[in-house]
């Protein structure tokens, strides 16, 4: 029996911690019960949003409709050969959760995005990344409920085209399926090459005395390095990373650099450069900056913060005063990596 709340809060399923309320809201815990929804009126007569974690939203105002909460849970192995594992994870499972349980497992794969807030399923929509490693890296296949046919789909990673925190999912397939599970190719141990090209890694391994790292020594280095510029959502709220690092082609780069020559950037493999969007917005002023309730991290300025009385509009008003202000001063444009609902 499908459950159905009326005039729910979302504050708890918003990272931001926004007060905004969803007119119908109901929680989906298996993939059968997903299907089921898909026949109800309230689905056919309702506009929706699935929600994972929420940690990748911005929800400006109250929603006047259907909202979906993945909580499809479950950990399964699929395939297991010597040097790997295939596991097979509900969409609704928490991030770092899993993260967590294949380090247990000893498998690696995942140790560099240790404790990315959101849920499993919401993963591969943008594919994650953090530390040199993308969800793309360990990812084996997904599952997805096609909401025209109801019918499941499984998608490789070809199939997700996925991008610099990218994929089908957040263009071609826009509001067309529902992640059920994602499932990971991850590495037994003594098979797994780390990723630590992050001089940051490496110099807090140094710190710590530890010259042949585990995957878990690389998790707790990863957990150190986030805390210490990232806020906790549960503290303070936020969506991680507001805006996208800028691509630009490399006559662009040229003039920036004369301008700027202290400006960090990154070389990619199509010959563009991708530039630090918190660098770009601390030289421009914003590192600390607070209004009505909302800011720009102390600690990084990539990342913008609900002090607890602001709202998504005025989130949203800094984001644009943000773009506006990086546009004037550097001539780059800064383009979100959050979700506007
Ligand atoms: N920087 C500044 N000022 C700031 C922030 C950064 O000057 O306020 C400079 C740093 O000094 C450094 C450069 O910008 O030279 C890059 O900073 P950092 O290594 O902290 O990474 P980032 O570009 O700010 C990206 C991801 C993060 C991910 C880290 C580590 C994006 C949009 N963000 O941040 O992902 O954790 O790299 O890999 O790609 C997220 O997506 O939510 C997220 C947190």
């Amino acid at each position: 029996m499908l459950k159905f709340l009326k005039a729910q809060s979302l504050k708890a399923y918003n990272t931001f911690g926004f007060n905004i309320k969803a007119d119908l809201f109901i929680k989906i815990n298996t993939t059968e019960e997903f299907q089921e929804l898909l026949k109800c009126k309230e689905w056919r007569d309702n506009k929706h949003l699935i929600l994972g974690g929420g940690s990748n939203v911005l929800i400006v105002e109250d929603f006047h409709g259907l909202v979906i909460l993945n909580c499809i849970t479950g950990i399964e192995i699929l395939e297991e050969e010597d040097q790997s594992v295939v596991v097979k994870c509900g969409g609704g499972e928490n991030w770092h959760e899993f993260v967590l349980y294949t380090l247990k497992k000893n498998w690696g794969g995942l140790e560099n995005l240790s404790l990315i807030p959101g849920t499993v399923g919401a993963a591969p929509m943008q594919n994650i990344g953090a530390y040199g490693v993308e969800i793309k890296d360990a990812f084996h296949s997904l599952e997805a409920v096609n909401l025209q046919t109801a019918e499941i789909e499984v998608f490789t990673a070809a199939d997700c085209d996925f991008g610099y925190r990218e994929s089908v999912f957040k263009h071609k397939y826009r509001g067309q399926y529902f992640i059920s599970s994602v499932s990971f190719k991850l590495d037994r141990y003594g098979f797994h090459r780390l990723q630590m090209s992050y001089g940051i890694i490496q110099d807090v391994l140094k710190e710590k005395g530890i010259k042949s790292p585990s995957i878990q020594d690389v998790s707790e280095s990863v957990i150190e390095i986030r805390q210490s510029k990232l806020p906790d959502p549960a503290k303070i709220g936020n969506s991680g990373s507001f805006f996208k690092n800028p691509v630009i082609n490399s006559q662009q780069f040229n003039k920036l650099i004369e301008k700027f020559p202290e400006l960090p950037s990154y070389g990619l493999d199509n010959g563009q450069i991708k530039l630090a969007a918190g660098w770009l917005i601390e030289k421009a002023g914003w590192k600390g900056y607070s209004e009505n309730g909302v800011g720009v991290h102390q600690k990084q300025a990539l990342v913008l913060v609900n002090y607890g009385n602001g709202t998504g509009k005025d989130i949203m008003n800094l984001a644009k005063k943000i773009q506006d202000s990086v546009q004037n001063k550097f001539g780059v444009e800064l383009s979100p990596e959050v979700n506007f609902v």
